[in-house]
């Protein structure tokens, strides 16, 4: 299910480790002067939530407790944020969502990846994004150019971040109606160029 209609457009940015996603949404909603979000934390509950899913709180999670919260930060996201915006007829980008939990849960910790997608179909109401930029890179690379502190995920080994950034391209081929893949392993400027292109060739943003 998509979000047809005459309300906003959804656009998500998805990719691995220090990739330049955060960068890449902020300059896209504010060139597009949509509303600007991320996940995990986007709302009250979860910047509760995405303290002890960084690790922040020291709480042990087991894979599905993981899995379980990432679905319940998205459904307060949606319920509260997502979707009112979009039905007012503002356009919303989002800095991860559904593919970053078929990725990391799925993909990278080895879960089912339709039982992880059923998570979020039942949390988000089924509401997929317009069109989701995946923001490509190897992660030995970003991790070299990263640098900062790690948190729960940065931490893990290459092998995980290896799974996530070949689940996303998995994902990405397997529904390029929706998914975009740009190399992100260039200058910002030159990325964002191609993000620019992706958008007015989409969704005629301009
Ligand atoms: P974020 O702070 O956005 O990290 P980054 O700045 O590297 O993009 O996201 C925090 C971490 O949460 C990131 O390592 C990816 C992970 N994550 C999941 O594992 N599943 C999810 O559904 C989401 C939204 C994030």
């Amino acid at each position: 299910m998509g979000n047809a209609g005459d309300g906003g457009r959804f656009v998500v940015l998805e990719g691995g480790e220090s990739v330049g996603k955060s960068t890449q949404a902020a300059w896209l909603a504010t060139r597009r002067g949509a509303d600007l979000t991320f996940e995990p934390g986007g709302t009250r509950l979860g910047q509760e939530l995405r303290r002890l899913l960084l690790g922040e709180a020291g709480v042990r999670l087991d894979v599905y407790s993981e899995a379980l919260l990432m679905a319940a930060d998205r459904a307060q996201h949606v319920a509260e944020s997502i979707r009112p915006a979009l039905e007012a007829g503002r356009d919303v980008v989002c800095d991860r969502y559904i593919g970053s939990s078929l990725a990391y849960q799925g993909y990278g910790r080895g879960l089912d990846v339709d039982t992880v997608r059923l998570l979020s179909e039942v949390a988000t109401g089924g509401l997929w994004p317009d069109l989701v930029i995946l923001l490509d890179m190897d992660p030995q690379r970003a991790r070299e150019r990263g640098g900062g502190g790690l948190d729960r995920f940065e931490a893990l080994g290459m092998d995980f971040h290896a799974r996530v950034r070949a689940g996303y391209l998995e994902l990405a081929a397997a529904d390029p109606e929706r998914w975009v893949v740009v190399d992100a392993d260039r200058p910002p400027a030159q990325v964002r160029d191609d993000i620019a292109a992706v958008v007015a060739g989409r969704l005629g943003w301009s």
